[in-house]
Formats: structure tokens, sequence, C-alpha cells
């Protein structure tokens, strides 16, 4: 009798064991799916890409991660995603207002969604947002400006030209609001000066992010406005993409390189800093925001904490998302060779 006990206990022992072994084998099948739709192929996002996909299989994670460069394409993208069914979507969007559509499907597939970098506004089915703190991202830049062209002790005046980056992006919204609110009292003591007249959003904004857009104006800027010999001090540049382009420019008209800001830390844009042409970039290290993304991922999908460390600032015009808001850092000449 003793000896049929302890046998039982020995057979549901296995028994259990056998269960628990056919979970855990369940979980690390690579079954687990994240898809990844991000929003264009410049070098940020490509290595924005690059990393989360090597730290999610390093989880065990199979990704299936898709670019786009039109609306239409990333939600075509989208939706084809979503039928396979994945544990998890990670999306950049390409227009911040256009997904709340397609996403009434993730609500209905009970597919947790990410945003990572970009918010979605006007839409309920976010449990995440991943991104690098955009407004102290705006007032690095304006406050960078402040610092280099010794505004607060009455430096000026400067003459500046401004852009910002793609208006169906609201990071673009946020990164020039902060910084303009930052320099707008020195275009009223008259420290910078606008040649051109253009310091609103709207005429300075930068359709897409694409770098051949600023190209275009910065070139009719040059013409119109600076053909004279006028000096040109300082340029805001919304991303080191564009800051490429208007340096481009600039030389082309034969002007020495002016003031300028950059973001991302694109090894371009290091190479720029390190040769004196550009001032400076604000570096967003993707392996920092894909740590907290891969955390995310791991919350929704196997029930982990995520970390959070912003519950107010995204409301996105129907629910107020949870958000990790990483660091970034600022590299110019004095820094440069700790870049990685
Ligand atoms: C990102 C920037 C990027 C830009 C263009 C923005 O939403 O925050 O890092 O340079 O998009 O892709």
């Amino acid at each position: 009798m003793k000896l049929f006990k302890i046998l039982s206990v020995a057979l549901a022992l296995v028994f259990c064991l056998a269960v628990a072994g056919c979970g855990e084998e369940t979980s690390n099948s690579g079954a687990r799916t994240v898809a990844v739709c991000f929003p264009n192929t410049t070098p940020s996002w490509q290595r924005n890409g690059d990393s989360l996909q090597r730290l999610l299989e390093e989880e065990n994670f199979s990704v299936n991660i898709q670019f786009a460069d039109t609306v239409d394409k990333q939600k075509g993208q989208i939706a084809e995603a979503m039928e396979s069914r994945p544990n998890c979507m990670v999306i950049g969007a390409i227009d911040s207002a256009s997904l709340a559509d397609v996403l009434e499907k993730a609500k209905e597939y009970e597919i947790p969604v990410i945003a990572f970098d970009r918010i979605i506004l006007n839409t309920d089915a976010l449990s995440y947002y991943a991104s690098f703190d955009n407004e102290a991202i705006g007032d690095a830049m304006g406050e960078y400006f402040e610092a280099a062209l010794n505004l607060k002790n009455g430096g000026g005046p400067y003459n500046i030209e401004l852009f910002a980056g793609g208006p169906a992006d609201n990071n673009a919204h946020l990164f020039f609001r902060n910084t303009m609110a930052i320099l707008e009292p020195y275009f009223k003591t008259g420290q910078l000066v606008c040649p051109s007249g253009q310091t609103d959003f709207n005429s300075v904004c930068t359709a897409d992010w694409n770098s051949a857009n600023a190209r275009t104006r910065m070139q009719k800027l040059l013409a119109e406005h600076y053909a004279d010999g006028k000096p040109l001090h300082a340029v805001l540049s919304p991303n080191d993409d564009i800051a490429g382009v208007i340096l481009d420019e600039i030389k082309k008209a034969g002007k020495p390189a002016p003031l300028i800001s950059g973001l991302d830390g694109d090894p371009a844009a290091y190479e720029r800093i390190k040769a004196g042409e550009q001032t400076f970039t604000i570096a967003k290290d993707p392996d920092v925001l894909n740590a907290k993304c891969v955390r995310m991922i791991k919350a929704v999908v196997e029930g982990t904490q995520p970390d959070i460390n912003d519950v107010s600032t995204y409301n996105n015009g129907v629910i107020t998302v949870p958000a990790y808001l990483c660091t970034p850092q600022i590299f110019d000449k004095t820094n440069i060779e700790s870049a990685k």
C-alpha cells in the first residue's frame, strides 16, 4: 500500500513536470511572432529595425518586419500582417492620424499594438508607447542654439532659417513647438532674424520628412534671400538626413557652414561633426529604445511587467497611452569621439 502511494505520487509528479515542460516548449517553440511595421528606410529607421529584430530573436521571437513609404502601403502591410495573427504588433506610423481604422481589426483579433517612436492618434487599440522624450528633444535643440549664439546675454543679430519634419508625424510638431518656445522671444528682440520670413510650422515643414523636399526648399531660400551675399548664421534642421542636404546646398552656394542641428546620430552626421560641418546631433540609440520596447512586447505576450516612466503626456485623443520615454544624447565637437 505504502509502495503504491509512493508510486502514485511519483507518477503524478512526472505528469506535472511533463505538462509544465509542454507549456515551456510551446512558448519557446518559435510560435511567438512579432510583426513590425516601420515607416521608411532612412538610416535611422533601418538601424531601429535591425536592432529590434536582433533583440527579439535573442528572446526567441520570430520577427516579420516591413518598411513602407506611403500611407496606403503601410495600411496594406499592417492589414496583411494581422491576418497571420502575430502575438504583438509594433508600429512606427507614417501618418500618426491615419491608422485608427486599420487598427480596429487588431482589437477584433485581440492583437496587442505598441506604438514605436511616433504615437498613433485617435485609437484605443494601443497598449504602450516606446519612444524618446520628443518634447525634451525640441527643448534641447532650442537650448543649444540659445547657448551657442549667446542669446541670453544679448548675442545677435543672427540670420536663421528654420526647417521642421513631416506634418503627418506628431513628433515633428512636438520637436518644432518646443524649440520655438525657446527661440521665439529672440525673434521679438531682433537677436534672431529670419530673412525668408518663414517661421510657422506650415511654411517650414518637410513633407514626409523627405530630404529631397528639404533640398528644393533650401535651394529656393538661398536663391531668393541670400544671393546678395547676406550671411546665413544658423539653420534649424529637424534631423541628420535633412541636415546633410541643407549643408550640401549651402556648400554649393559657396557659403560657410552655419550653426546647424540634427537628430538621430546617423554615422554620416558623426563624420560631418568631426569635419566641422554639422554642429550637433541628438542621438537616439536604437538599442536603448528597443530594450524598453522588447519589455513591453514581453509584457503583452507573457504577462510580465513593462518599464513605464510616463502615464500622462501622450493622450492620443482617445486614451492616454502608458509610455517609456528614453533620454537622447547630444553629440557635438566636444564629445563626438565618444559617439558609438
Ligand atoms: C523620428 C526621427 C526621424 C524622423 C524621420 C521622426 O518621427 O522621431 O528620429 O528622423 O521621424 O524618419
